[in-house]
């Protein structure tokens, strides 16, 4: 299960959760690109990290085809091969919960081209760096909140649906070219970030209807990711993990 050597990008590293992936990254040796829209939020957390491995950040908007097309270009000139993509970045702890009648067209149309357009985006964009991989491994970040039918957030339930069945047919159309497609579907999980997503008796219910009776952190998720994207996975593809603490069974 060895990562080090790999070239991985994480999207929306700059905090939260992909902050945390990007640092078991590091120190697992990869190499790891933080690619996020909060430019300065990346390098804070880039220049956070320690080794063995490296950190850098970059500028990157996944809803913008050019942004992406600019990080596929700079990587073929730092690297020339990713062996690893983390689908991360989404709109997620800064919506307002709210009746699914009431979202705007705009909400709608913005969390959908960040979430569900970004991934398909990027992976068509790195589709020529992760084919001169070895091994590469695409990891798609769902959401349990699907499978939950969790309510407040239909667009972004809808958004991460998409992810889960992108997942099924990225993994088809990809097979032949040895790249995996994986989702891996969190259960609700607490970061140092703030948010409305979740009040504190959903919070409270959630944990008591878990098989693990304790919330979730960012590190109880990085374990699986580091299996999705290592070696010991390679003959997994077109799956959904979920990591929720026994929250859901089906
Ligand atoms: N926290 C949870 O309970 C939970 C549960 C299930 C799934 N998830 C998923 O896990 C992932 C991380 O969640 P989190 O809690 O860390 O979220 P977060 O909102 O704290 O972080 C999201 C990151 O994505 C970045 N981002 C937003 N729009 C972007 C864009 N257009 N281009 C590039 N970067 C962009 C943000 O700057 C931020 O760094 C998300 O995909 C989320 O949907 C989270």
């Amino acid at each position: 299960m060895t990562l080090a050597q790999k070239i991985i990008v994480v999207t929306g590293a700059a905090q939260g959760i992909g902050a945390a992936y990007a640092r078991r990254l590091v120190e697992e040796g990869a190499t790891v690109v933080l690619a996020d829209r909060d430019r300065e939020g990346a390098e804070a957390t880039a220049s956070s990290l320690g080794g063995p491995g490296k950190a850098v950040a970059y500028r990157l908007d996944v809803a913008e085809r050019a942004s992406c097309q600019a990080l596929a270009a700079y990587l073929t000139d730092a690297y020339g091969h990713v062996d690893g993509l983390v689908n991360n970045a989404a709109i997620f702890s800064t919506i307002t919960m709210k009746p699914f009648w009431e979202i705007t067209d705009e909400e709608w149309d913005r969390l959908m081209a960040v979430n569900l357009r970004g991934p398909w985006l990027l992976v068509s964009a790195l589709l020529p760096l992760l084919c001169a991989s070895a091994s590469a491994s695409v990891v798609n970040i769902g959401s349990d909140a699907v499978r939950l039918g969790r309510t407040g957030y239909l667009h972004y339930v809808a958004s991460k649906g998409g992810v889960h069945g992108m997942t099924y047919s990225m993994a088809r159309e990809l097979g032949e070219y040895g790249i995996r497609v994986n989702t891996l579907s969190p259960g609700p999980v607490y970061t140092e970030v703030a948010r409305e997503t979740v009040t504190p008796a959903q919070r409270e219910a959630m944990i008591a209807a878990q098989a693990l009776r304790r919330p979730g952190g960012p590190d109880d998720l990085t374990g699986t990711l580091m299996f999705l994207l290592g070696d010991g996975s390679a003959y997994l593809t077109g799956q959904t993990i979920s990591v929720n603490g026994g929250l859901v069974h089906r």
